[in-house]
């Protein structure tokens, strides 16, 4: 917890680690409330740093010091001295052996960070500075060192893991027993893990590229030894896909994935050794829905993509952390876009980001995708360094190609393996291989904010000249006041009357990628006879808003022709987001709300279009969630925006009706569940026109909808239809279905969680308390952040309606929240505060009503660096 004011850490102040570590031995008697560490480290100074020999200084947190000695020698004090962050150590040669002893507290670390239990099991989670709450350690990813492992424990945890290799293992004379791991590869602290519990395993095998066996295991506590088979299928198609796309192998004979229920984040890629939360690993056709299936299928790729990006090639600070995650993300996405439908997957991506990393750049927390500077590094794990620093990799990618951008790639992991690097690095490898010049695109690392493309057009009819004049600017960001411009590649494709790609240039082709690099330039295109129609910013190439002033005819126009899926997606969120603010307007001045019918009938051509993807068809039905517009939105009337929308989703449902019960009864083919795309997309528009008719409230809408609840034999078909009655359905029939769902369920850790999240979700009136009811009942459990993310997190960042209420309730609630989790897990509580931290974009009531609830935060006194850092700045 905070003594003082936290200090903010500044990238400018950067400076090489003044002692390397060459080898670090660490052996670990684990006892829960307990645990002995002894840690042996080869220790040599810096020949980059100098040649003095300053104090050495160790991180060190919540740790309890029992010796110090170098070379064999017991040091005592004041050769050393312990401060609240470390210990510091006087050095009289620039070698030493340096070993400590100190122990730990597993059982009563909350925050999940360093070595803690989960359940019974013992797991660590070192990034980004957990490992100091192990040991006394130059805690920093740019001191790398060889490990080796001893873990010594009681044979009640017969498995003990860490990273590596097992080089030995046996019985220790007084009953315990030991196994000893050894790392090959050079490794910060942070991608340290070690496991010990009563688990059991799933085993295979893959041969890679160049015929070498790796031994492939994921490990779970035995009731879940069932749902690891979609986790093992994906880690395989990940290793081959990293071979084919990027030419790179694994390294280590053997590769682990332990799943743990109690985890802050999605997962982590350890060396050889993955850990992950439980949700994002464990999956069966019966308890798992399609998009738990396809998270599980990409955070396994990812974590495996760290292996190369991130573990072999590692950051030189915290503030490169995008060099490894946006990097990561931009692989990730690629390989589900392969193993998927891609232009769905690229819709879900930008969606995250158009609505929560715009939002981001927005507020009061807004950072460049480099960072420079901040007070507590577990505040920057944000959608800008992963989401927007994965863009800045795929506009790399746009810029030059598949194979100029493998050429990149080649060149940085063969120029920095084993190394840890900055995202400058990254861009001089790309430069160096492809031989351009990428000093303005720098700035995307450098600079925050979401820069906006205004877009004209003109047509000289006698040249059959067309025009196409682009602008770029930037609005300034809490941590910046002001932007230069940025090179954005921008793809577009020019629509003729009748809806075809026109040709653009002399090489024939219909698509273009512009290159942006003035604040105004032109863009002309002959041979025209009649003006076209633009397709701007095809497949989201850029993370930039475009505006341009499409009417609603052209928009309804670009939906039915646009040959870019993305863009056509596009167009129906930005028909949808006009007719949207209409209603918005019209319920603020009195008058009676009316759905457009153009718009109804787009939705209904949609609906009927069996040549379009029915995942696609699915998305593009949905309408804009409340957050998406509110983003979209300059001041956030929270209350109109619930109303707007309800209205619309209703009238559609009532238009439709018909077309949305034959198309679900199409659908609704009773067949083995497979979650292959196919089916997912299937499922989805089923799903969504069965949300569309339980909307109108009918009888026979509403008995459907239970009768799917109770023929359901796949989670997410009985998901959609629990969620439905939650939302719809009378009261008495909603209530019981939540009762006899887990009755059933109960067992099930991850169907607990699912059954949390959607009562945390519901739209009606009377959630709150419904809340806080459930945070009382055994299924919920205040230590488990997935459990907190269901219910809490649930309400705050997806109940837009309930959490937003004007008498500020909500917010209220959530800010309590916060004040109670953060004496247990900060990074939980951090995460959680931040839906409250973006007032200034609401109408006064709101608006004042969060200042409040953030204030009441502060005043709350002692807070950890985590929520003190957000609160703070955002009340600034
Ligand atoms: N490095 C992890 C990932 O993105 C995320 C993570 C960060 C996990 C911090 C735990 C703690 O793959
Ligand atoms: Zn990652």
């Amino acid at each position: 917890m905070q003594d003082a004011q936290p200090k903010t850490i500044y990238l400018k102040d950067y400076q090489v680690p003044d002692y390397l570590v060459d080898n670090t031995d660490l052996h670990f008697e684990l006892e829960p409330k307990a645990t002995l560490v002894k840690s042996q480290l080869k220790i040599r100074r810096n020949p980059e740093a100098g040649k003095d020999l300053p104090p050495l200084l160790l991180d060190g947190i919540d740790l309890e010091l029992l010796s110090v000695a170098i070379d064999g020698s017991i040091l005592s004090q004041p050769t050393y001295q312990v401060t609240p962050q470390g210990l510091s150590i006087s050095v009289e040669k620039p070698e030493f052996l340096l070993e400590i002893h100190n122990r730990i507290n597993p059982e009563d670390n909350t925050s999940l960070e360093g070595l803690y239990l989960s359940n019974d099991m013992y797991c660590t989670q070192c990034e980004a500075e957990g490992f100091r709450k192990i040991t006394f350690y130059p805690d920093r990813p740019d001191v790398m060192s060889k490990f080796t492992t001893t873990i010594v424990s009681p044979k009640d945890h017969p498995v003990l893991l860490s990273n590596g290799n097992q080089i030995d293992s046996g019985y220790c004379e007084d009953g315990r027993h030991f196994a000893t791991w050894e790392d090959p590869f050079v490794k910060p602290a942070y991608l340290f893990a070690l496991v010990a519990g009563d688990l059991q395993h799933v085993e295979d095998t893959f041969t890679t590229g160049s015929g070498r066996e790796v031994k492939l295991q994921i490990f779970t506590e035995p009731k879940n030894i069932g749902k690891c088979d979609h986790a093992m299928r994906s880690l395989k198609k990940a290793m081959r896909w990293d071979e084919e796309m990027y030419g790179r192998e694994y390294d280590l004979d053997i590769f682990m994935v332990v799943a743990v229920d109690h985890f802050n984040m999605g997962a982590m890629e350890n060396k050889g050794l993955n850990i992950f939360n439980s949700a994002c690993v464990l999956a069966s056709p019966e308890t798992a829905t399609d998009s738990a299936f396809q998270r599980i299928e990409s955070i396994v790729g990812h974590e495996y993509f760290h292996n190369w990006s991130g573990n072999r090639v590692t950051c030189r600070d915290w503030f490169q952390l995008s060099l490894k995650e946006g990097f990561t993300v931009f692989r990730d996405a690629e390989f589900s876009a392969d193993m998927n439908s891609r232009a769905v997957k690229r819709i879900e991506d930008v969606s995250l980001l158009r609505t929560n990393q715009f939002a981001e750049d927005a507020g009061p927390m807004a950072h460049p995708v480099r960072p420079d500077s901040y007070m507590e590094i577990s505040n920057f794990y944000t959608l800008t360094v992963y989401e927007k620093g994965a863009e800045v990799v795929r506009m790399l990618h746009t810029l030059l190609g598949p194979e100029g951008f493998r050429k990149g790639s080649d060149l940085y992991f063969e120029r920095h393996d084993g190394c840890a690097v900055t995202c400058d690095d990254f861009i001089v490898a790309m430069e160096d291989a492809n031989q351009i010049n990428l000093t303005q695109f720098r700035h995307w690392y450098s600079q925050a904010g979401t820069p906006v493309l205004d877009v004209t057009d003109d047509f000289d009819q006698a040249k059959g000249v067309y025009s196409l004049k682009i602008s770029q600017s930037c609005p300034s960001t809490t941590d910046q006041k002001d932007k230069l411009p940025l090179h954005i590649p921008v793809k577009i494709g020019l629509l003729d009357q009748s809806g075809n790609d026109c040709v653009l240039n002399s090489k024939g082709n219909t698509e273009e990628v512009l290159e942006i690099t003035k604040s105004d330039q032109v863009f002309e295109f002959s041979g025209f006879q009649e003006k076209p129609l633009p397709s701007l910013l095809r497949d989201f190439s850029a993370p930039v808003r475009v505006r341009y002033p499409y009417t609603e005819k052209q928009l309804i126009f670009l939906m039915r022709h646009d040959s870019d899926t993305f863009n056509r997606w596009d167009a129906s969120q930005r028909l949808a987001f006009l007719a949207l603010s209409k209603l918005q307007k019209d319920y603020r001045n009195g008058r009676a709300l009316q759905l457009q019918p153009e718009l109804v009938e787009a939705y209904r051509d949609v609906l009927s279009n069996t040549a379009l993807d029915p995942a696609l068809v699915a998305e593009i039905l949905r309408l804009p969630s409340e957050q998406s517009i509110a983003e979209m939105s300059d001041l956030i009337d929270a209350e109109a925006i619930v109303v707007a929308r309800e209205f619309a989703y209703k009238s559609l449902a009532e238009a439709l009706f018909p077309e949305l019960w034959a198309k679900y009864s199409e659908l609704n083919a009773q067949k083995p569940y497979d979650p292959n795309a196919k089916d997912i997309a299937e499922r989805s528009l089923k799903n969504t026109c069965l949300t569309y008719l339980a909307a109108t409230e009918k009888f026979e809408a509403l008995e459907l909808v239970q009768k799917q609840f109770e023929a359901a034999e796949n989670m997410t078909d009985s998901a959609a239809s629990l969620s439905a009655l939650i939302n719809y359905g009378d009261m008495q029939k909603s209530d019981s279905a939540i009762q006899d769902f887990y009755q059933h369920w109960k067992g099930d850790t991850q169907v607990v969680e699912l059954w949390l999240g959607l009562q945390s979700s519901s739209a009606r009136n009377g959630t709150l308390n419904k809340i806080k009811d459930l945070m009382g009942h055994p299924a919920f459990e205040v230590r488990n952040p997935n459990k907190v993310r269901a219910v809490i997190g649930g309400f705050a960042n997806r109940n837009f309606k309930q959490f937003h209420k004007e008498d500020g309730s909500g917010f209220r609630f959530v800010a309590e929240q916060v004040i109670l989790l953060d004496k247990l897990n900060p990074q939980i509580a951090a995460r959680l505060v931040v839906p409250i931290t973006r007032w200034k974009k609401y109408s006064k009531n709101l608006s004042e009503k969060m200042k409040a609830a953030l204030q009441h935060v502060l005043d709350a006194g002692e807070l950890s660096p985590d929520v003190f850092e957000v609160v703070s700045k955002s009340l600034k």
